[in-house]
């Protein structure tokens, strides 16, 4: 048991003046200290009568934010004992503002840890608590329709027919005949210029994101990230040593302009321009050329993560920023996370002819290689021609989990949560009534077996109205149906 914080209580910002009352700043001041990680689970909290006095509040008022607190599952009551902050706090909802943490909260240097490290033990973890099944409103791809009899049967043939060398160290780029195949596909689905060299084969974006961070920047060097954005790029750039600033997202995408004139001496730039996470806006072309031009001026760096560009249901996708890239200050990314399936752990960095051969170093010392055996079966997956038939196969089953979504928010989660269609993608934003807040909102639903992680989970700085991502791809027509309705009776009991 993590004893009472004291200090932490007493240093709440409490203004009797403020037009929010009393009650409010306390429940916002305990939730903000929870879901910044400085009142951990398990954490006891001061009894109301005597923080209560400490505060120079009245009983009713402590009692009435922790009765809320208590409702939306921040704290929870053991029978004699007192309250504690609840043990079973999602993960993933324990996110962090960049202005608080982790840089911010490194004042006194470890005598165990590096300045990285510190900001790795300060960062909340695991982002994805693994889930035995598949739940609604999980963002990911349909494993229950992946081919593996098919996956199956190519990766015996490999093993029946691999030499030994097929067993021995692999080549830190990537196996030669995938290298190959990834350069044709991006060629001509994403209009990647590149060759077969340019392709480093590593075990997913995160990896990719890594090896860029590590061979590209200096410690403390600023990296624009979008507001909203994707927590797990955030941070992996943080734990290899960025200065991570927000610049916000538009309809027309990352803010070029706002990034230029807030953090002119940025390095490099983290971007999902196909399809954004999480807003889902496309990059308008005007944007990725003025994106470009400064990476070519500034002599910065692009990473344009790619991850689920496949997925376009209406419309042609806009070609990559690499493709428009005449410096050679892009870095693109893929994931195979999202076509086939996330424990494959494969995907690939398209680099800049000339830096092929420091990212091979790089990766061969962080990493060694990818696993061979995934690798040639997914080389073979490609060139046999089953790849680009089970992306036909996965948009038009996305297509009906879409529409099927829509139809059931339309009727069960009415008044509750807007949920409008997308053109793209593999979760839609449900966008919650004015004043109801999505943090506890996604912790209702969660105790109801829905996940619906809130939209300013994602965001740093730039406010915005509270929203659900809602993953569709991943579940069955009746799960779907069967999640709107719970994601309804849990909404109905967030105030
Ligand atoms: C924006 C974004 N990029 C990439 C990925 C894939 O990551 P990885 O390849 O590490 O599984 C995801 C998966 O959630 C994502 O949301």
């Amino acid at each position: 048991m993590t004893p009472i914080n004291r200090e932490l209580f007493t240093s709440l910002p409490l203004d009797p003046s403020s037009s929010s009352p009393l009650h409010r700043q306390l429940y916002d001041g305990v939730r903000n200290a929870i879901l910044r990680g400085a009142l951990r689970p398990g954490t006891r909290l001061p009894a109301t009568r005597a923080l209560a006095r400490s505060l120079g509040l009245s009983r009713n008022t402590v009692m009435t934010a922790f009765d809320q607190l208590l409702a939306e599952g921040y704290i929870e009551g053991r029978h004699g004992s007192g309250t504690f902050v609840s043990s079973s706090l999602p993960e993933q909802l324990l996110q962090i503002p960049d202005s608080e943490t982790p840089h911010a909260r490194l004042k006194k240097p470890s005598s165990r840890l590096s300045h990285r490290g510190q900001v790795i033990a300060a960062s909340p973890g695991a982002v994805h608590q693994i889930e035995p099944i598949a739940r609604p409103f999980e963002i990911g791809p349909a494993l229950d329709a992946f081919p593996r009899k098919l996956w199956a049967r190519l990766a015996i043939r490999r093993l029946r027919v691999g030499t030994p060398d097929f067993f021995g160290y692999a080549p830190s780029a990537g196996y030669a005949p995938l290298r190959e195949a990834i350069a044709t596909y991006v060629g001509t689905s994403r209009g990647v210029h590149c060759t077969a060299e340019q392709v480093i084969v590593v075990s997913g974006s995160k990896r990719a994101i890594h090896l860029a961070a590590n061979v590209l920047l200096d410690p403390g060097e600023v990296t624009w990230m979008e507001d909203p954005g994707y927590p797990t790029a955030r941070r992996v750039l943080q734990g290899a040593g960025a200065r991570v600033v927000p610049v916000p997202v538009d309809d027309q995408g990352l803010d070029v302009e706002a990034g230029k004139s807030r953090y002119p001496a940025a390095r490099l730039a983290y971007v999902t321009p196909s399809h954004q996470y999480p807003l889902g806006v496309t990059m308008s072309l005007a944007r990725r050329l003025s994106l470009l031009e400064w990476a070519a001026t500034r002599r910065a760096w692009v990473l344009e993560d790619d991850y689920d560009s496949e997925y376009r249901y209406e419309g042609r996708p806009l070609e990559s920023l690499q493709g428009l890239d005449r410096a050679s200050r892009v870095v693109y990314i893929g994931s195979l996370s999202k076509v086939l399936f996330p424990a494959l752990r494969l995907g690939y960095l398209i680099v800049p002819s000339a830096l092929v051969d420091t990212f091979v170093t790089a990766h061969s010392i962080l990493d060694g290689a990818s696993p061979t055996l995934e690798q040639s079966v997914l080389a073979d997956f490609i060139t046999e021609g089953h790849f680009i038939r089970h992306l036909r196969r996965m948009r038009t089953l996305y297509v009906e989990r879409q529409a099927c979504l829509v139809r059931a928010a339309a009727r069960e989660l009415g008044g509750l949560l807007d949920v409008q269609a997308a053109e793209a993608g593999m979760h839609l934003i449900g966008w919650l009534p004015k004043g109801i807040d999505d943090v506890a909102a996604s912790l209702h639903a969660r105790q109801a077996g829905i996940m619906a992680r809130p939209l300013s989970a994602f965001t740093d700085k730039t406010r915005r109205p509270g929203g659900l991502l809602l993953g569709y791809s991943s579940v069955n027509r009746s799960q779907i149906w069967d999640g709107a309705r719970r994601l309804a009776s849990a909404l109905r009991h967030v105030r």
